[in-house]
């Protein structure tokens, strides 16, 4: 959550942080602000509302050469400008942007800052704050800036500027992403590599709770002692033009028709010359030794893990348990003897899955991380990590990650099940090809599906999506598309649970999307079909090319049945995508969201 981008060097620095800013938006969207420093001082600007607006109201004569920047997801305190970043001290020498949650910001007050006069409700005001009255003890900003870091608890990454200081960013970060991107004569700090690749691919990481001294022409990493620590930059191997629109309205469409090319790179990525599964061997003797895999996730990513734990129970017979991170860090099952963590992350920095890797690394168990971003905080702190090569994804609702984490799951369910001995009569790079072709013909039928989406959608308040087996998770995932960006309220369930409760819901014209591509439960669905019809309901049924019926409204060119779940998803993304533009919804920044949540 949240976005932070910091820039020192020569000048453009205002238009350097605005379309920093733009790409992380995604992070959080609810009000943004700069600061940039100059000859004439310290300049802030913010706004309540999206960098768009920021941009307008910044001033144009500005020639500072250093600044930082934010974009907000609203943790403590409304969205509004008063609680927007930048935040400054009382007497404006320095000023800060901030992402993370600071637990003991009152603590803090109460002990340092009781005679300061606090302009906004936020925890950030109090880190700006307790670093000018440290500042009146050490008559030094670092020495400053570095005790205030040592106490603060919680999750931060910060950028700092001090007035009286044209030369040095402060920077420090621990458990929320930040990176310093490298220039000629200019040097940067970022959430996300994205927000910088115009101007570097250059990169350096850093380490948890280590204070960074970021100058025009140099970079000092130290530890909080004061120790100073060389490490080697890195180059992010990201194309910029990844992360455009292009001709595309939205991020989301995009996203939805790059699936084939995702399945294509991933069949790529996992084969060797001989055009054989590949997959690190250190990874299958994890697999292999393990008695119970535990997927830990949330939101999408969860409902990946549903689909991956049938792919690893059905092919490499492990049995395996799903967990919600925010669950499982209060209340951890008994664990078998030797369990393998599995987390699933789109972008490896879901606090609520860290706060899981954290707990079973102190307990001494393995962890394996399946994310689109090598290099993230989950990849970093596992023992393993299995790339989705689904290229960055920016619409907050997530789409290719889905179907990548889903066939980087089959994937390794595959390879575990050979080194387990195990016959099987499928090849899972021949197996996701078919998919890509399928997935590439339901793109190309856009102008059906989104004739289904005004026909049954347009006017609702609220919709179900049912299914048994497989098609259940897919139910749940195609709710939670079709509720965070169209705002209807919708509910994924399993088609014979309906009836227990729920089905008190249905009223004539509800809409209820069945899906069929289950051969054993497909009587036993459309039996739950015939219960909601006769309660009024609009039945949409989309099934399998095979089991179809003459009245299915779509019919999914046939794939592996295990794979069902990579096409069956598509029109459901399809149909959320133009329920919400039909709705004239934000689809791609949907209200209250953020797309990296890193805070628990
Ligand atoms: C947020 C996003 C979801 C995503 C979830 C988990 O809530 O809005 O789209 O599924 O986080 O994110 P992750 O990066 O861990 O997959």
């Amino acid at each position: 959550m949240c976005g932070i981008v910091g820039y020192i060097g020569q000048n453009d620095t205002k238009e350097i942080l605005l379309t920093g800013l733009e790409k992380l938006e995604y992070r959080g969207y609810d009000s943004a602000g700069i600061a940039t420093l100059g000859e004439d001082g310290v300049h802030v600007t913010k706004v309540k509302g999206r960098i768009a607006a920021l941009r307008e109201k910044v001033d144009n004569e500005n020639d500072a050469t250093i600044g930082i920047g934010h974009t907000r997801w609203a943790t403590h305190g409304v969205p509004s400008v008063q609680n927007a970043h930048p935040h400054q001290s009382s007497t404006e020498r320095f000023t800060i942007v901030h992402n993370g949650v600071i637990e003991n910001y009152m603590a803090l007050k109460k002990e340092y800052l009781e005679d300061v006069d606090f302009v906004s409700e936020t925890d950030t005001e109090v880190i700006v704050q307790l670093i000018e009255k440290l500042y009146q003890k050490h008559k030094s900003t670092k020495k400053a800036f570095g005790e205030a870091m040592s106490l603060l608890k919680g999750s931060y990454a910060i950028g700092l500027i001090d007035a009286e200081d044209q030369e040095t960013l402060y920077v420090s970060k621990n458990k929320s992403p930040l990176l310093v991107g490298l220039g000629e004569g200019f040097n940067l700090i970022a959430s996300d590599a994205m927000a910088t690749l115009k101007e570097t691919n250059e990169y350096l990481e850093i380490f948890d709770k280590e204070i960074v001294l970021v100058n025009r022409s140099f970079v000092e990493v130290q530890t909080l002692d004061g120790e100073v620590i060389n490490r080697e930059p890195f180059i992010a191997e990201i194309d910029a033009s990844d992360t455009e629109k292009g001709t595309y309205p939205h991020f989301m469409l995009k996203e939805i028709d790059e699936q084939p090319i995702v399945m294509r790179n991933i069949i790529r990525e996992y084969q060797n010359e001989k055009g054989e599964l590949k997959l690190d061997k250190d990874i299958r003797k994890a697999m292999q030794k393990t008695d119970r895999i535990y997927i830990i996730a949330a939101g999408t990513s969860s409902y990946a893990g549903l689909v991956g734990k049938e792919l690893i129970e059905k092919i490499a017979n492990i049995p395996v348990e799903v967990h919600i991170a925010s669950e499982f860090s209060y209340n951890m099952p008994l664990l078998p003897e030797k369990p393998l963590f599995l987390f699933i992350s789109q972008s490896g920095e879901t606090a609520d899955s860290r706060a899981v890797l954290v707990k079973i690394k102190e307990l001494g168990h393995p962890a394996l991380t399946l994310t689109n971003v090598p290099g993230s905080t989950l990849s970093r702190e596992a023992n393993y990590t299995l790339p989705l090569h689904a290229g960055p994804e920016i619409a907050v609702a997530s789409t290719k990650a889905y179907t990548a984490q889903i066939a980087v799951l089959a994937i390794l369910a595959v390879d575990t099940a050979r080194a387990k001995g195990i016959k099987l009569d499928f090849d899972p790079l021949q197996e996701l090809a078919i998919v890509a072709n399928a997935m590439e013909i339901i793109t190309n039928q856009k102008e059906e599906l989104e004739q289904l989406s005004n026909e049954y959608f347009a006017s609702t308040r609220n919709a179900f999506y049912i299914g048994r087996s497989m098609d259940y998770h897919v139910a749940q995932e195609a709710a939670l598309k079709l509720k965070e960006i169209s705002y209807i309220q919708a509910e994924g369930f399993a088609g014979g649970e309906l009836k227990h409760g729920t089905i008190a819901l249905i009223e004539d014209g509800t809409p209820v999307v069945a899906l069929a591509t289950q051969e054993n439960v497909n009587y036993s669905i459309r039996g739950n079909v015939q219960e909601v019809v006769a309660r009024g309901a609009n039945a949409l049924i989309i099934s399998s090319k095979g089991l179809e019926q003459d009245e299915d409204a779509f019919v999914l060119p046939p794939v592996h049945e295990l794979l069902t779940p990579l096409v069956s998803v598509i029109p459901m993304q399809l149909l959320a995508y133009y329920a919400a533009l039909h709705r004239d919804c934000d689809v791609d920044k949907p209200r209250n969201l953020a797309k990296s949540v890193t805070v628990e």
